[in-house]
């Protein structure tokens, strides 16, 4: 193009109105606004703080919140709860600021509001989107009853080490499942109109990479190929996304080398450019200060750094607050990122209808009538025994008589502090059911003797940490021999023993990595005294995490894995334990042999040397030591009925690019219970141009079958099921050979293939 000068002015100029004019907001009201404010003003909608009386994860705790609201320098607030006090700061922001622009209130709703639910790994394992979809939004009915409007979840980090704590917040493993999860949380949150006084903004979090943190130590660096992280880790922040989330949470971990909280490749390419995302981001807990560390310089550097990279919200740190004005007076950023930062927020305070009414989550009358209700707390039963994963059922051990003499010991039976799971602040320990009031409501009849038999562990400084929000350890007066010797009597006088143990719910959760994830030693001499005594065993195994039981899954024992399971956990344990409800979760992540295998996930790779047969062999890929295949697999968990696959057949042998496959199968219950089995579809696409994972998740489907009944259950494959990230990032099928596995888990033998084009 040749251009003269005035040309070049004119088509300048029209360049930078057009860029202007997409910028603009199509909210007329929040650009109205925004023509309004000054350049302090905007920077302090930036600002999130908390008043503190929660739980302050970093080092600080915001100070003079009152004074910053009504200086017009916080755009929202968490940790503050309950209508009346959320009323008191938003009259703050709403009647004492120039532009009354009210404030967000934030809170971290893990796994329900008051009304606690399984840990999220618990929750994922009964492999139900719907299910969890209804959790969510009763979680939101509660939070928004107590004044909340934006929630801090869900958590979608695709986790594949146990060692790292904060696998219990997600949804395990699997991009698959994640996703199809991420998205039934943020609908469930979120329902389909967010100015609803009982909807609230969901923040996808942690953005990105979180649950890879090396050698699942918290808070560590995450080095890792694109291919890998478009197709295993990415997906779930993606369905999210695709879903309407309405916010997302950077993470604290560095993301090949840069800090996702000032990642613009992860914040601006990635996530608006490239998948479309029109919310705000906000950066978790002081990670823009964290970045300092990092090594990126100081908190000027790294607010305009962030601030470029695509970040709104500075959570609790002040680093947008304290910089951001100097940076755009010396040109380091400029007032329009500052505005595009503010004009975000402030859509989203728009969506939720608080310009409108302010006041719209304030009706004092709602806690009584719609937290912890009866209704809530059945749900959250039902959900508990759903979550939970019968692992072995040794001699048909479980379910037990419900007029059985039951020796009932264990540190974790009489647990009332350990039974809501990490990450429960809005939770109230003091409520929960433990196991053995569990037991008595349930089988009132029953004779039930207990004894405690163990600490949870017997070393004080573990003991110590682990009791940072209150006691969960308590080391008992009596020698662990004594308490052994009296859990043993009461096993020996039973006709048969529970013996709840695992770990403490500050064991796991954030901060909270371990590098031995076996049973404690304190209890694993229970245990064996226990076996001892040649009494049928169940063990009740609580978690936060996968955890390495090579030596009690060897033992005669029934074990049934109940995570950390809520306000209604002893209900739901009984229930399943006496046999009112059948069994039917199945595991979301690999169980290991021991931690020299993490990380495994059953979306491995062949090797060139692979070894499919198992056992030793010089020259393949394998250890000296250990089998390569996990203790538990992927998708894996008994019921206490038994089911029958047969008749794996597809509707098509050969397809063309944009078609699907419709896989069937007759699945039968040949055992002497009612139940359910989650049927499990996986693929794997024989030849591709990266080498392709041994198996992939790409279907499944939870079926109630009566003892002795048989149904088909179809299952349909799309063209996006056969498609993965190449090279080039693009998103494609190649041609070639698929096979198709349909199975009760990772690990399902029948197969049959086809074709595509
Ligand atoms: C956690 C986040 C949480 C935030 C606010 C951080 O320590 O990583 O998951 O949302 O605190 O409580």
């Amino acid at each position: 193009m040749n251009l003269t000068k005035p040309y070049l002015v004119v088509f300048l100029f029209s360049i930078l109105m057009h860029v202007r004019a997409q910028e603009r907001s199509t909210i007329p009201v929040v650009q109205k606004l925004l023509d309004k404010m000054t350049l302090d003003e905007k920077i302090g909608q930036l600002n999130l703080l908390t008043p503190g009386g929660g739980v302050a994860t970093g080092s600080v705790v915001s100070k003079d919140v009152e004074k910053k609201i009504t200086a017009g320098q916080v755009g929202g607030l968490f940790g503050v709860a309950g209508p009346d006090k959320v009323r008191v700061a938003q009259e703050l922001a709403v009647k004492h600021t120039r532009l009354k622009i009210p404030l967000l209130f934030g809170s971290d709703v893990i796994h329900g509001y008051k009304t606690t639910f399984p840990i999220p790994l618990g929750i994922s394992c009964s492999w139900d989107p719907e299910l969890i979809e209804k959790t969510a939004r009763v979680a939101a009915v509660e939070a928004t009853a107590d004044g909340i409007n934006w929630n801090f979840s869900p958590m979608v980090d695709i986790a594949r080490d146990p060692r790292w704590g904060r696998i219990a917040e997600g949804a395990g493993e699997d991009p698959y499942l994640g996703s199809a999860i991420a998205e039934a949380m943020v609908q469930g949150y979120q329902g389909t109109n967010l100015s609803h006084s009982n909807t609230m903004l969901s923040c996808v979090k942690h953005f990105a990479l979180y649950g890879a943190s090396q050698a699942g130590r918290d808070y560590h660096t995450v080095d890792m190929s694109k291919i890998k992280m478009f197709n295993q880790y990415l997906p779930p922040y993606k369905a999210a996304v695709d879903a309407g989330v309405a916010s997302v949470m950077s993470s604290f971990n560095d993301v090949d080398g840069i800090p996702a909280t000032g990642n613009k490749w992860l914040l601006t390419d990635l996530l608006r450019d490239r998948w479309g995302f029109i919310g705000f981001v906000v950066s978790d807990y002081t990670s823009l200060n964290e970045m300092i560390p990092h090594g990126f310089g100081n908190l000027q550097d790294v607010s305009a750094i962030s601030l470029k990279a695509g970040l709104d919200m500075d959570m609790v740190g002040e680093g947008f607050l304290k910089t951001l004005k100097k940076s755009v007076e010396e040109g380091r950023v400029t007032e329009n990122e500052v505005t595009e930062a503010c004009r975000r927020i402030l859509e989203a305070k728009y969506r939720l209808g608080l310009f409108d009414d302010p006041y719209r989550y304030l009706d004092s009358e709602r806690p009584k009538k719609d937290i912890l209700t009866p209704e809530h707390r059945q749900f959250a039963r039902e959900v508990a025994a759903r979550s939970f994963v019968l692992l072995k059922n040794h001699n048909g051990i479980l379910p037990i008589k419900k007029n059985a003499k039951v020796a009932l010991v264990g540190p974790l039976a009489d647990s009332r502090k350990n039974m809501l799971g990490t990450w429960a602040p809005t939770g109230n320990p003091d409520l929960a059911v433990t196991v053995i009031e569990g037991f008595k409501k349930v089988v009132p009849n029953a004779t039930i003797s207990y004894a405690k038999g163990s600490n949870i562990t017997d070393d004080k400084e573990l003991a110590k940490k682990v009791n940072v929000f209150g006691q969960r350890v308590v080391i008992d007066k009596r020698s662990p021999e004594a308490m052994i010797e009296e859990a043993v009597d009461a096993a020996n006088t039973s006709d048969v023993v529970v013996a709840v143990v695992g770990e403490a719910t500050e064991m796991s959760g954030e901060a909270a990595s371990r590098t031995d994830i076996s049973i404690p030693e304190s209890q694993k001499k229970l245990i064996r005294a226990l076996v001892a005594t040649g009494k049928p065993i169940a063990l009740v195994l609580m978690s936060g995490r996968p955890l390495t039981i090579p030596e009690e899954f060897d033992m005669p024992v029934a074990i049934l894995q109940v995570w950390h399971s809520g306000v209604e956990a002893g209900n739901a344990i009984a229930d399943v334990v006496f046999g009112d409800y059948n069994p039917s979760g199945k595991l979301t992540t690999t169980w290991p042999r021991n931690v020299g295998q993490i990380p495994i996930y059953h979306s491995v790779k062949n090797t060139g040397r692979p070894n499919p047969k198992g056992g030793y062999e010089k020259f393949k890929s394998n250890y000296l030591d250990v089998p390569n295949t996990p203790l538990l697999p992927f998708g894996y968990g008994l019921s206490y009925t038994s089911f029958e696959y047969s008749n794996l057949r597809l509707d098509k042998s050969e397809i063309n690019q944009g078609q699907g496959v419709n896989v069937s199968v007759t699945i039968e219950n040949t055992g002497d219970y009612d139940g359910e089995e989650v049927v499990q579809l996986y693929l794997s696409d024989v030849v591709r141009s990266i080498t392709p994972p041994r198996r992939q998740l790409k279907g499944f489907k939870k079926v109630m079958l009566k003892k002795g009944e048989r149904k088909e259950v179809t299952l349909s494959l799309t063209e996006n099921d056969l498609k993965f990230y190449n090279s080039n990032l693009e998103y494609i099928a190649e041609p070639g050979e698929f096979v198709v596995y349909v199975g009760p888990n990772s690990n399902a033998e029948l197969s049959r293939s086809f074709v595509l084009k």
